[in-house]
């Protein structure tokens, strides 16, 4: 394949990035068991995050390269100010299909009208459990009628809601069935995600992943036949839907079908590091050219080099057998 006249990011197994994560702080409001490091006190220091400014202008930058989706990440976005100003800067790119966010819905209440207005297309709403005992456990706090609140709210605004599940067995595993009534009922895409070694706590284990085979079997047990959709392949998760039509589900079976041939993703933290895998610690500082003032064909040269370096991904530590816990860890970069 010739790489040099390709006007796309294309690496060097010919995946060609098309959306874009960008994390705006590392910091979160919540400490998930399967994300955060606890009592973490290593943040990004402040003066390291580049501004909504320098944000808008990469992602100008990438949406010339090819990139057509952005999803803002964190930690949790809604604890940096005014996320809403950068939604609107970004969702007022020409080229750009979608600006998306990943909350945990906290503080999200209060928000949803404005970020609607300032161009959200859809939000994507972590929730792990409906027990509040277990939320807290789960989270360290006691936020799940919050987070109830805001997902109603969201539905009552007509924003498109998804909702991301990591299941741990023994943690949550009991409560798929209720995930699946709660999308059948409100219309919501639950997507199910298997639990990943990003965990900055250490305790991921081969164990505590519930696969998207055993989560099927389940439901197929509890409710009527799910049937695949047959969704876009480069969306990580596989998408079903029930045969009499009532809700929709989503899988994503990193770890026990990785799906990195299709992957389409490139990711940038909040100090402003290009990852091309959320399983790989070699990183890029796009700062650092902004900082020295690069030209936007200078930036734009740089990321194309950096892309074709994006590693296989998951699939290959795996065929390595060389899965262990914190590979690395998922508020630095972002879902
Ligand atoms: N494994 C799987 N998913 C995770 N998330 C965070 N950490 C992990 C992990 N270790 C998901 C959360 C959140 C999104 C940003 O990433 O569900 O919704
Ligand atoms: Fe915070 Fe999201 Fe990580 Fe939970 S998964 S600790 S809500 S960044």
């Amino acid at each position: 394949m010739c790489l040099e006249n390709n006007p796309n990011l294309v690496d060097s197994f010919g995946r060609i990035a098309k959306k874009l994560r960008i994390s705006i702080t590392d910091r979160c409001n919540m400490q998930c068991v399967y994300c955060m490091p606890s009592n973490n006190t290593n943040w990004l220091e402040q003066d390291n995050l580049l501004t909504y400014e320098q944000i808008t202008r990469l992602a100008k930058i990438f949406v010339s390269l090819g990139i057509q989706k952005i999803k803002i990440t964190g930690g949790e976005p809604t604890v940096r100010g005014n996320v809403e100003d950068l939604v609107k800067s970004l969702s007022s790119i020409e080229g750009l299909r979608s600006v998306t966010l990943t909350t945990n819905g906290i503080l999200l209440k209060n928000k949803i009208k404005i970020l609607k207005e300032s161009g959200l297309d859809s939000i994507n709403i972590s929730l792990d459990t409906f027990k509040p005992d277990r939320f807290k456990a789960m989270s360290g706090i006691d936020g799940f009628y919050k987070v109830m609140d805001a997902i109603n709210t969201a539905l009552d605004e007509n924003l498109p809601v998804k909702i991301n599940t990591v299941i741990m067995r023994g943690w949550n595993d009991d409560e798929i069935s209720h995930f699946v009534r709660f999308s059948r009922e409100t219309g919501c895409i639950v997507k199910f995600i298997e639990f990943m070694p990003l965990d900055g706590t250490g305790i991921w284990s081969k164990g505590l992943v519930v696969s998207k085979k055993e989560m099927i079997e389940k439901i197929n047990n509890d409710f009527c036949k799910l049937n695949p959709i047959g969704n876009d392949k480069a969306d990580p998760a596989r998408l079903y839907s029930f045969e009499d039509g009532k809700g929709t589900l989503g899988f994503i079976p990193s770890i026990t079908e990785p799906f990195c041939q299709n992957c389409d993703r490139v990711r940038i933290t909040a100090d402003g590091r290009l990852y091309t895998c959320l399983f790989e610690k070699k990183n890029y500082d796009l700062k650092r050219l902004l900082d020295e003032g690069k030209s936007d064909a200078e930036i734009s040269e740089y990321i194309r080099k950096c892309i074709t370096e994006k590693p296989e991904g998951i699939i290959k530590i795996i065929r390595k057998h060389d899965l262990r816990p914190t590979i690395n860890v998922m508020n630095t970069i972002g879902g």
